[in-house]
């Protein structure tokens, strides 16, 4: 690793067992790091860490479900003990929360689900792990997965573009609190690329090979890089957005004098 100083070698990769995190952990493995790859699905775990033994890297698999505080927990303590202490951590499971429903179709049930793996999930990591990383005192980066759905609100995708616009927020305020520690974040915001988030979903545009984000990821994390893109054919869509809240800003004066003497 070249600018980010990280020293302790231990990387855990949470949905490291498909998609996304599969490429995270196989390519961290790859630059020397031995991997925890955790996942709510024990035997595809396996078979990552299986794949990356043959690689020549080092990886354990982890049962976790990141939904649930005492299991991330168990994460962390576990991946100490069986690898040594954590250097880099990746917040990256996350589920689809189904595209279609609106708001008032969708139960509490629904959103507790969605939210639970997506925004909790990602909540119970750095909770689990930070204090530890900041106890270490050797550097070290947290990657967490948002989504460009961060940025650019669709009907239908309530839960997910909730869960995704928080993991963003969340993401940035941590970045400002660990830089003094030493320790990089990252959030990273995919467009589509073809995963298993996409299981029975008919009507979407699946994207591309997600392969190419772990050594992406690597490359943000020796950068320190506070924003991970992949698709920048959304930037007109996301300036437009950008421009519109500018402009109703800008206005705000004027409407609060307006709205004063109106009140007077
Ligand atoms: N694929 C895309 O187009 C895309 C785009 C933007 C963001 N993302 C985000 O990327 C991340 C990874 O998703 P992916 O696309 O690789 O999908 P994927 O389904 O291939 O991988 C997600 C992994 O997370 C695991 N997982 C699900 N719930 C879990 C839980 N409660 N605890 C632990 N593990 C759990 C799954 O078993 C799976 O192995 C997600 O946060 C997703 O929202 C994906």
């Amino acid at each position: 690793m070249k600018k980010s100083g990280i020293r302790n070698r231990t990387a855990v990769v949470t949905g490291g067992a498909s998609g996304i995190g599969r490429s995270m952990a196989r390519t961290l493995a790859g630059a020397g790091f031995s991997v925890a790859v955790a996942d709510v699905d024990e035997a595809r775990a396996g078979r990552v860490t299986t794949e990356i033994r043959s690689e020549g890297g080092e990886a354990e698999a982890f049962t976790c479900d990141v939904s649930r505080f005492e299991e991330v927990e168990a994460l962390a303590e576990g991946a100490r003990e069986r690898l040594g202490p954590v250097g880099v951590l990746c917040n990256n499971a996350g589920i689809g929360g189904g595209v279609g429903a609106s708001m008032d179709e969708r139960g509490v049930d629904d959103w507790e689900r969605v939210l639970g793996v997506n925004l909790l999930g990602v909540i119970h990591g750095v909770k689990a792990f930070t204090p530890r990383m900041i106890e270490d005192a050797a550097g070290g980066h947290v990657v967490n997965t948002a989504s460009m759905a961060s940025f650019l609100p669709s009907p239908g995708n309530g839960p997910y573009t909730t869960s995704k616009f928080a993991v963003l927020g969340l993401s940035e305020v941590l970045r400002l609190e660990l830089a003094p520690h030493g320790i990089g974040v990252s959030v990273l915001c995919p467009g589509p690329f073809e995963t298993g988030i996409w299981d029975g979903d008919e009507t979407s545009d699946k994207g591309g090979d997600p392969s190419v984000l772990g050594p992406r990821v690597l490359a943000a994390i020796e950068e320190n890089e506070p924003f991970v893109f992949t698709h920048p054919e959304f930037a007109p869509m996301v300036a437009d957005r950008f421009d519109r809240i500018l402009k109703r800003l800008r206005e705000a004066g004027p409407a609060m004098e307006r709205a004063l003497r109106a009140a007077t």
